[in-house]
């Protein structure tokens, strides 16, 4: 069977300027989307940007242009962030774009047509700014319990999507795939949701023009959160390329935050069992960063800024650091102190130092060539051994995105080379046995080479920049996961020696 893989980010309003947040998914589907492609899968890695709804109808009036004019303006701010944070996305969908108004509307009508969209009428406060209607129970002090702003009072009449319908539906769909919605404690969450039973959900709006209109009712628009959702079918050629989408549907994972959890592992399952679609595989919601312990907002002036970050530190290192600091699915703390401390002990100390002094000696006692030796045993044998262990612990996290344990079966790697090193001490074996210097140099070695393309997914550049001060020419990305992940000489491996350093200290200060 082909071996293929979907994974999707939200699909981010244009409004905002990218922050840390926007980047954080972005850069876990682009890890993931490396991984499985290392694997020998094929990737369809899909984002992209939501650019329907009143705000951005308000902020286009606000500049005097039209909306569509103020989104093509503001979609290039995502798309330059993408590419400088090496993104390897497989598509980029806007929802203004004419392909994707065809598949809301067709999805729209067939489920009217079944009876699970019917028009009715809607009062309830609403939130502006949140694009979201709000019962007088879950208002807070009478303001909207996700922004704390005033929400208007506000009726109209609406389409409304048959919710309570699929409330056991959804139960079973929990019931029969307890990792639908990843991590557990998420899971919990909805699954205590939908036990509560769920209301008839509003899905269009009288208020305002720019959406996507409801076929043969040109007065109402979809509601953003239908017509963002189905993004994910649009993406990969639905009602376009049925070849395409039939190999790539159901989604493999759809990545979230957590605050957008109920769209994802609620609403969207059940307008596609009204469609007759599969629901996605998997809904993986991950936490949420402040900023040296606090919420981040516009308002606070504390957002933080991507380029900024990596200006001063490095693309790579900035996609280590927040796989590395923090469990996937937890939230995290960011500053700048925690960003220095992992980019000279994990990366400088422990993974720099490892490589410098592998290649310094490899080019002082080996005249910068490895060769595979004839003879191992004793220690090599437990250097390779548990290599091949760590190895499959990584897969087996990366497999369930549990990326900080991956990057801790690496780190054990690298843990274990160095304790070899120091018991070996080559620079000693260099004087007395001649055998023995090749043999630990080459697991050394083989050992370096593999952590790095274990790393590759994270820090795509800098991994290859280990291959290059190893001798290797080729590229990771085109590397042959089986081939690679054993101890071996590959024959086209070239001069090894001394290199500066592949990860510089940062001073405390800096
Ligand atoms: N447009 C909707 C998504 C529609 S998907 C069909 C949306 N867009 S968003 O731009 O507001 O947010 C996108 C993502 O950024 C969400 O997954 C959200 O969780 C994430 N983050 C926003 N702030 C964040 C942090 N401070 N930390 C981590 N992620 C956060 O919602």
């Amino acid at each position: 069977m082909d071996k293929k893989y979907y994974i999707t980010t939200p699909i981010y309003y244009i409004n905002d300027v990218p922050h840390i947040g926007h980047a954080y998914t972005t850069i876990a589907g682009d890890i993931i989307a490396r991984y499985k492609r290392l694997q020998g899968y094929r990737v369809f890695f899909l984002t992209g940007t939501d650019e329907h709804g009143q705000k951005v109808e308000k902020a286009a009036a606000a500049s005097g242009i039209h909306p569509q004019e103020h989104a093509d303006l503001m979609v290039n701010r995502f798309v330059e962030l993408w590419q400088k944070l090496n993104i390897t996305n497989t598509g980029f969908i806007r929802t203004t774009e004419e392909r994707h108004r065809k598949v809301v509307q067709h999805i729209f009508q067939k489920v009217r047509e079944k009876g699970d969209i019917y028009l009715g009428e809607y009062e309830d406060w609403y939130c502006v700014p949140c694009e979201g209607y709000y019962t007088e129970l879950q208002l807070k002090d009478g303001l909207c319990p996700d922004c704390l702003r005033k929400p208007e009072k506000l009726k109209e009449e609406s389409y409304f999507f048959r919710m309570s319908k699929y409330t056991q539906p959804l139960l079973d769909l929990l019931e029969r795939h307890r990792d639908f919605v990843m991590p557990e404690v998420r899971y919990n969450e909805v699954a205590s949701f939908v036990k509560g039973g769920l209301r008839d959900l509003s899905v269009s709006r009288t208020s305002f023009n720019w959406g996507i209109k409801v076929p043969s009712d040109e007065r109402h628009v979809v509601y953003v959160w239908f017509d963002a959702l189905t993004n994910y079918l649009t993406g990969i050629g639905f009602l376009e390329n049925d070849e395409e989408f039939n190999n790539f549907w159901p989604c493999d994972v759809h990545l979230i935050g957590k605050d957008i959890l109920r769209f994802h592992a609620v609403y969207w399952p059940s307008f596609l069992m009204s469609y007759g679609l599969e629901p996605p595989k998997h809904v993986f919601a991950h936490g949420w960063w402040t900023r040296e312990g606090q919420k981040m907002s516009k308002s606070k002036g504390n957002v933080i800024d991507p380029h900024e970050v990596v200006d001063t530190y490095g693309v790579d290192e900035f996609r280590f650091f927040l796989f590395r600091e923090v469990p996937f699915g937890l939230d995290g703390d960011f500053s700048k102190q925690a960003v220095i401390h992992r980019i000279n002990g994990d990366l400088a100390n422990d993974f720099g130092n490892l490589t410098s002094r592998t290649v310094t000696m490899i080019g002082k006692f080996l005249r910068g060539k490895i060769a595979t030796p004839e003879k191992t045993g004793g220690m090599d044998d437990t250097v390779h051994e548990t290599t091949m262990k760590l190895i499959e612990e990584y897969r087996k996290e990366m497999d369930v995105l549990a990326f900080h344990k991956a990057l801790n079966n690496v780190f054990d790697i690298m843990a274990i080379l160095n304790k070899y090193i120091d018991t070996e001490a080559p620079w000693k074996l260099a004087k007395e046995n001649d055998v023995r210097v090749k043999t630990v140099m080459f697991n050394l070695w083989n050992g370096i080479r593999i952590a790095a393309m274990l790393l590759n997914p994270f820090m795509p550049t800098k991994s290859q920049e280990i291959w290059k001060a190893l001798g290797i020419g080729r590229q990771i990305e085109r590397a042959n996961w089986d081939e690679e992940m054993r101890f071996y000489t590959p024959s086209d491996t070239g001069q090894i020696d001394k290199i500066p350093p592949v990860f510089p200290r940062i001073e405390e200060n800096a």
